[in-house]
């Protein structure tokens, strides 16, 4: 007897469905969980045109029968639960029998299967019709291919963004898949060129996670990471330490019963952890949980990503407590060694011209430069470069100034740094003050910098005039597969803005030219494509307007050197340039660039 059951319509009907498939990483994750709940330990995946040409699933698992997997495609068709209660016990990803149905109903399906033992047979699905069943090699598992997706519903066709975004999304659910199964090993291709080749668990736990870790998130990263445990929900994660934060903040993530999820409670407690952090460093972190079933609902919506939890004060205080006692306490780094990020050698087939410096010995102008310290709190919009779907997180409106210490931030009364001034000093580096006819005017030289060179930058960009700087040795940046294929979508706008980039591997890209007016160093230049390639959003849907003020601001904030010594020439310079300026009162984000103490203030402040 078959394996597959159709639920009952009570059943069906309590179940969240209305399955939509979207785009093809929708599919792609779908096709990934049913090979691993039929229990797979080898999956081939191949994509080729983003997967709207192909998205196939090679695994090794149990198999169906014939008559399993011709029910396989039918609504509510599920091997997974019977009755709404199992779902309290429910130990694989699916459980709604809907997924094979509504990938059948968009595209032309086709899906070989064969038990142990059994025959194999091979079904065509297309547009949600059944074409044939046949025989087909009986070799134990299934492939599924998923061809020409959204033929017959092209507005969820046009709907989709470019092929390198969706291969990002893509790429991403493999990623996640491969961090929560590492018993499982994956082979993953795009457009027949392997980008991941993830190895089975030999059973060390920890071992495999930051081997993958390693692939993923960059060896830089993964060897830093602290690894914590604790018998409460079976919590096992790795969490880079305060000094190792990154310049994005999608190189998270949460694995509840080894299903991914985004849930706000859970990145919440983990930020909460990490108090102090500068604004625009975030952590990178893996955090594997357990919960019965019961514990949480996953049945909210239909693409199982969101979870509610039963005690959600609890699981908050658990996860912000445990996170906080590895970041000051004894948490060690994994002592491992990573297998080196780059892809097999198979995989170098295809033909970039540049070679890989040995050292890259891009050396950028300041030589005795401190470590880059330009995190002030700054405005909320301003560095969360999120979404290019919402343009106003680009273009974020001076932060409300602030009252300190009852100095005046200048706003609109831009007759304190008309002059005559006079240079005295400057404080902790940081820091310049002048006399002025006024008073004391105090200039925050990291923020005036910034902004005269914001407002230069998107000049000769206007004006074409940049000049461009090509790099002796190209910087090399490893990054996600996913990320990298997200920067990709950069390449060629990013040319205008003066900045030369191509992919050098699947996980490495390569900058060779930057405008000359920065001054990068190669750490900071390495933070800014980062930080690129980890904005979520389609830039080419987005304004040239848009795009330059995004790049600009990340760019400048990069490049200026925080806490150096300035010149009274120097000093007088940035006073003219700043008065040149549009707005020279804020720096890109916002903030505000200089206060003032009246005469009159002092006067009163020594009681006088
Ligand atoms: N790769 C596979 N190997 C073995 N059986 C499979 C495979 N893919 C699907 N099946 C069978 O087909 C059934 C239907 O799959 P489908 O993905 O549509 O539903 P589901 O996994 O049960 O639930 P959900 O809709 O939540 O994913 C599964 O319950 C399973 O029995
Ligand atoms: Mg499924």
């Amino acid at each position: 007897m078959g394996k597959i059951k159709i639920l009952e319509e009570s059943v069906a009907a309590r179940i969240a469905a209305g399955e939509v498939i979207e785009r093809p990483a929708g599919v792609l994750k779908e096709l990934l969980e049913n090979a691993v709940d039929a229990g797979a330990d080898t999956i081939n995946i191949d994509i080729d045109g983003a997967g709207k040409k192909l998205i196939r699933v090679n695994d090794n698992g149990s198999g169906m029968s014939k008559e399993d997997l011709t029910l396989s495609v039918v609504r509510h068709s599920t091997s997974k639960i019977k009755n709404f209660e199992d779902l309290d016990s429910l130990d694989t990803f699916g459980f709604r029998g809907e997924a094979l149905y509504s990938v059948a109903a968009v595209s032309k399906l086709s899906i070989s299967s064969a038990e142990e033992g059994g025959s194999g047979n091979k079904i065509i699905v297309e547009g949600g019709k059944l074409i044939s069943v046949s025989p087909s090699p009986n070799i134990k598992g299934t492939t599924v291919e998923v061809k020409d997706l959204f033929y017959n519903t092209p507005a969820r066709l046009k709907f989709l963004k470019s092929d390198n975004y969706e291969r990002s999304l893509l790429l991403k659910v493999v990623e996640e898949s491969a961090l929560a199964n590492l018993h499982v090993s994956y082979n993953v291709r795009t457009d027949g060129r392997l980008v991941y080749s993830f190895l089975a668990s030999n059973g060390d736990f920890k071992k495999t996670v930051i081997q993958r870790a390693g692939q993923i998130l960059g060896a830089e990263i993964a060897v830093s990471l602290i690894s914590v445990e604790d018998e409460r929900f079976g919590f096992k994660a790795f969490l880079t330490p305060l000094s190792k934060l990154t310049a994005v903040r999608d190189l998270q993530f949460f694995f509840i019963n080894k299903r991914p999820l985004t849930s706000k409670t859970l990145q919440q407690a983990v930020y909460k952890a990490y108090h102090g952090r500068p604004k625009d460093r975030h952590p990178a972190f893996i955090v594997f949980m357990n919960m019965p079933a019961a514990d949480f609902d996953v049945n909210i919506h239909p693409q199982k990503r969101d979870v509610k939890f039963a005690q959600e004060n609890a699981v908050f205080g658990f996860l912000m407590n445990v996170t906080q006692r590895a970041l000051t306490g004894a948490a060690q780094p994994v002592d491992i060694n990573i297998t080196p990020a780059s892809p097999p050698a198979a995989t170098m087939e295809f033909s970039f011209a540049k070679p890989r410096a040995e050292e890259p010995s891009y050396k950028p102008f300041g030589q005795n430069i401190v470590e880059e310290n330009v995190f002030a709190p700054i405005s909320k919009q301003a560095v969360v470069v999120k979404d290019f779907e919402d343009p106003v997180s680009y273009n974020p409106e001076p932060a409300e100034p602030k009252k300190e210490m009852g100095a005046h931030v200048q706003t609109d009364n831009p007759s304190w740094w008309q002059g005559p001034y006079r240079f005295l000093g400057s404080l902790h580096k940081s820091y310049l003050i002048y006399e002025t006819e006024l008073g004391l005017m105090l200039v925050d030289q990291h923020a005036a910098r910034e902004r005269v060179l914001y407002e230069e930058y998107l000049k000769k960009m206007e004006e074409n005039e940049l000049g461009i700087q090509p790099l002796m040795f190209p910087v090399t940046v490893d990054l996600p597969a996913s990320n990298v294929e997200n920067l990709m979508l950069w390449k060629d706008w990013l040319k205008t803005a003066g900045f030369e980039i191509e992919q050098f591997s699947p996980r490495t890209v390569l900058v060779n030219a930057v405008p000359n007016i920065f001054r990068f160093k190669e750490d900071s230049l390495k933070e800014f494509i980062v930080s690129l390639a980890g904005i979520v959003g389609d830039p080419l849907k987005s304004s040239d307007e848009l795009k330059k003020k995004t790049v600009a601001m990340l760019a400048c904030k990069k490049s200026i050197k925080a806490k150096e010594d300035v010149s009274m020439a120097e000093a007088d310079a940035l006073l003219l340039d700043l008065k040149r300026c549009q707005d020279g009162m804020h720096c890109p984000h916002g903030r505000p660039v200089m206060v003032s103490l009246s005469a009159a203030e002092l006067t009163k402040k020594f009681g006088r």
